[in-house]
């Protein structure tokens, strides 16, 4: 049985029944991950507004305003709601993302500061999870996040949070004048900054796996290594381009929508993942909270 197999029959077996839970995949264990000696930078300092050092350059220095009412009838993160439940689950779930994008180096993951947010079949939560994620690294006071819409068919990263939609990659990858820095846009939350996937196009999928594609990649995880870069993704097994994009990305979250994705579907999904280093897998929309979580993290 693979280690994924065992991870889903744990889940399985663990009658998970509400919020969100991690489950994980071959996981080499380290006491870093599992416990309370993180790294000082990954533990949740308050939110501050201090001036961080500069952010990949924006062309336009509008701040976009979220919409609030909308993100928090809808289970999002309030950053200044420190003590909500999704608060504290994305915690946990960010924190051995975190650890090994500031650790990639030294545990032999390439790009580990490029997460992508996927899943087998749509509406799972992958962009609530990529914007939790997002909101929640970007909360801590030395963290620098981007999160780029890459489900450029059926863009919702704009539209959930209330703020411009393009132009956007899409733009961008066409390669006709638009720079990089004219498609990142500001946010009120200080850390955070936002590509929206852009106008549609019927060559996305060619566009995704261009060479400017994968040299913006290069950048993102070269120059700008000490940045977080979340993408939000189509689903694998609807289109071709989030495997395309799990190329380009260090790290994988796999979203598992909590009885009702079957697990040979995740397992069909998978499959397409097995050039990536590090799968880590979310069971979303389960039944109970916090009290049944287990954590762990690793290599699939
Ligand atoms: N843990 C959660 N708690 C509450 N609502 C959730 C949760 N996860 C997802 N949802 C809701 O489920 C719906 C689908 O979520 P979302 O849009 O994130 O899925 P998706 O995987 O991005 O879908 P698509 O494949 O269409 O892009 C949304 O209404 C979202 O607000
Ligand atoms: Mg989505």
């Amino acid at each position: 049985m693979s280690s994924l197999e065992k991870a889903l029959e744990k889940a399985k077996l663990a009658d998970l029944d509400n919020g969100i839970n991690e489950i994980k995949f071959s996981l080499p264990k380290s006491p870093e991950v599992n416990g309370d000696c993180l790294p000082s930078s990954t533990q949740e300092p308050e939110p501050d507004t201090q001036q961080r050092q500069a952010f990949i350059d924006v062309a336009d220095k509008t701040c976009e305003k979220f919409n609030w009412a909308f993100l928090e009838s809808h289970g999002y993160i309030k950053p200044s709601a420190s003590h909500q439940q999704v608060a504290e689950e994305f915690r946990s779930i960010k924190r051995p993302l975190v650890i090994n994008a500031i650790n990639g180096a030294e545990r032999g993951i390439e790009r580990a500061n490029m997460i992508l947010v996927t899943s087998s079949v749509p509406g799972e939560g992958k962009s609530f999870t990529a914007i939790n994620l997002a909101i929640s690294i970007a909360a801590e006071r030395d963290k620098q996040v981007l999160l780029i819409d890459a489900d450029v068919a059926k863009p919702s990263v704009s539209r959930i949070l209330g703020i411009r939609k393009g132009p956007g990659l899409i733009e961008y990858l066409e390669g006709v004048g638009t720079q990089f820095a004219d498609i990142i846009l500001r946010t009120e939350i200080e850390g955070l900054r936002i590509v929206p996937a852009g106008k549609t196009h019927q060559f996305s999928t060619e566009l995704l796996a261009s060479k400017r594609m994968s040299d913006l990649c290069d950048e993102l995880s070269g120059r700008y290594a000490d940045r977080i870069v979340i993408f939000d993704s189509p689903p694998l097994l609807a289109a071709t381009q989030a495997e395309v994009l799990s190329r380009l990305v260090g790290q994988v979250v796999m979203v598992i929508e909590a009885e009702k994705t079957a697990q040979n579907i995740v397992l069909e999904a998978v499959k397409k993942l097995e050039s990536c280093d590090v799968v880590l897998a979310l069971l979303n929309k389960t039944k109970r909270g916090l009290d049944m979580n287990y954590y762990g993290y690793g290599k699939y």
